[in-house]
This record gives structure tokens, sequence and C-alpha cells, in this order.
């Protein structure tokens, strides 16, 4: 049997690489492996609560109201950080303001966490992969006092961490510190990530397209006619491209990580700053596709060199192999 390497010994492993070895950032990941694993079962048993708990009157067990998934997410890792102690505080695109948490011990935490707990939120009731998404920076203000808002205003550069937790047919932590991007996967048996998918590697190429096509009428010529190249018989690839919309990003982008692709999501007349948000889902899966040899932009500019100005920030976003995302950006006049 060849020898499993659990998150936690890889974490401990590679512990030497990190840019200010305290154990701190260690712990913060394993706090989100923790609150990932909440999640992952209470996903897991979406469909139970609806169709069969549901039938309470919208109270679970405990007489507690039932809540979204999305918010059941949120706290899990709200709680996750909050008690971890490492964390001075979070924003997350389920909540309006950022956190700024206030015990002694979190207070004295160097790093901030943005997330978006659970991405894919239309697919949730149609038992759809859907994802968590996060981003860790090092606090910029005093080490002490409460967190600010310009600790979560950073840009995405100045990420030292950033994964994502793929609820799928299985369920799969893929995280960067900038030295590689690295994959786990969650055995429900023993409760343990362990790692599946060493060294990810984005292709350099490949043949999948993934846009909300249904947007097409209302997005830029130059994005039309790179659709319209996809679908051609002669493209690069003489023949039409595949095209694969889930509609939970996290999905889409972790498709094309492994067999190569790109995600459109662009500015359209009625969202004309697109719909992601910069810094739950755009900043910490381009560092993931940069460091897997992929490339993330916003049509114009490099998604990473973007200095956010608010919080819920949103950004057109092209992301995914090398070549293709090069591709489209020389149709966008
Ligand atoms: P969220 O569920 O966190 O709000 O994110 C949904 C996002 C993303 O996951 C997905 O790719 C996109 O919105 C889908 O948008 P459309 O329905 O407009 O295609
Ligand atoms: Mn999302
Ligand atoms: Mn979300």
């Amino acid at each position: 049997m060849s020898k499993i390497t659990t998150l936690n010994e890889f974490i401990l492993e590679r512990q030497a690489d990190f840019p200010f070895a305290t154990g701190e950032l260690s712990r913060i990941l394993n706090d989100i492996a923790f609150a990932s694993k909440i999640v992952s079962r209470d996903v897991r048993q979406a469909g139970l609560v609806d169709h069969i708990l549901g039938a309470q009157g919208g109270q679970n067990v405990q007489g507690e109201e039932q809540q979204k998934l999305d918010v059941v997410a949120d706290l899990a890792f709200i709680k996750a950080f909050e008690n971890g102690g490492e964390v001075c505080g979070i924003a997350s695109e389920e909540n309006d303001e950022y956190v700024a948490f206030t015990s002694e011990t979190a207070k004295n935490g160097h790093y901030v966490v943005l997330f978006d707990p659970l991405d894919g939120s239309s697919n949730i009731d149609v038992n759809v992969s859907i994802g968590t998404i996060f981003s860790i920076y090092r606090r910029t203000s005093p080490v002490g006092g409460l967190a600010n808002e310009k600790d979560m205003l950073q840009s995405g550069d100045a990420q030292v961490a950033a994964g994502y937790v793929l609820y799928g047919s299985s369920t799969m932590l893929v995280y960067t510190t900038g030295k590689g991007v690295n994959g786990f996967t969650l055995d429900p048996s023993i409760g343990e990530f362990c790692l599946s998918h060493p060294d990810m590697k984005m292709p350099e190429t490949g043949r999948l397209y993934a846009m909300n096509e249904g947007n097409l009428n209302i997005v830029e010529p130059g994005l039309v006619d790179y659709i319209e190249y996809c679908r051609s018989n002669e493209n690069d690839k003489g023949g039409p491209y595949s095209g694969r919309y889930i509609g939970s990003l996290v999905a889409d982008f972790h498709r094309n990580l492994i067999k190569g692709g790109i995600y459109i999501y662009p500015e359209t007349t009625t969202a004309p700053e697109g719909r992601l948000r910069l810094l739950y889902e755009c900043n910490p899966l381009a560092f993931i596709a940069e460091q897997a040899g992929g490339l993330a932009t916003s049509g114009r500019k490099r998604i990473l060199d973007i200095e956010p100005k608010r919080l819920h920030q949103r950004v057109p976003f092209y992301i995914g192999s090398k070549q293709m995302v090069e591709k489209a950006m020389s149709f966008l006049k």
C-alpha cells in the first residue's frame, strides 16, 4: 500500500516554507479544513433537511429555525476562525460589513481571512456541486488592536494563501501558499483530507469553455467573436470546443484546472462590473490559477494587480489555461 499523506501531515511538513513560520498559518488551514468538514456533512444532508426534516415546520430537532445553507456555512467558518485565535478579522460574501474579532487572543492574531462560504447557491437545491473559496492575508493594522477595513482591502498579490473546497462527488480541498497547488480528497470513513492531487498544473490549453451564454446578447462584441471562435470548425483545435457551464464557479474552475479550459464571467450591460466578487472569488482563484501555470484577468488587467476599493467589489473575470485566456484577450478590443 502506498503511503497516505493527510492534510495535517502535509501542512506540518511544509510549514517551514511559509513566510513567517510560527505555525499560525498552519493552524488557520487546519481551522478551514475543520469547518469545511462540518459544511461537507451539512451539504450531504441538505436533501434530507429540506424534504424530510423540513416537515417539522422549518425547525430542526433542537427547535432552532432552519437556516439556509449559505448562512450555516458562513457561521461554521466564522466560528472556526474566532475559536482558532490566529485570525483578527474576516470578511465574507454573506456579511455586509467585515467582522473584527474582539477577544484578546484574536486581537493578537496576524491574519485576516476573506471568503465565499458557499459558492454556487443556485445549485444547492438541485444536488449539483457547490464550494467554499478562501483567501488569507497578513493584517496591515497593528497587532493587538482591532482589524480594520484596510486589512481587508489588499490587492490579490498580497495573499499568503488561498484555496477552495469543492463539495462534489467527493469533497476536495485545494490550496496554495505560493509554492504550487495541492489537492486533498476527504475520506469520509476516517474524516481526513488525504493528498490526492500533488503539485497540480493547469494544462496550457484545452477545449472546454464555460460561460453563461444566455448573456451573449449583452456582452462586448469582441467576446461574442471569441465565443464564435470557440464554436467554429476553424479554431486552433480544428473543431468546436465543448461548452461546459455548471454555474458553480468553484466546480467550473476545478474541472478546468484538471482538464484545461477557460471560465468567463464578463461585464454585461446589466452588470457593468460583472457578477463575481474580487475579494472572495476572483483573487483566491486567480492566485491558484497562476500557481498552477494558468492566467486570470478582468479582460483588461491582471486580477492580482487590482487595488480593491470596496469589500463587495465585483470584477469581470477570465480565468483558465494560459493559451486560452491569451486567445480570448486577443479578441477583446
Ligand atoms: P454565489 O452562489 O456565491 O453567489 O456565486 C454564484 C456565482 C458563481 O458560482 C457562478 O459561476 C455564477 O455566479 C453563476 O451566475 P449566472 O447564474 O449569472 O450564470
Ligand atoms: Mn460565489
Ligand atoms: Mn456565495
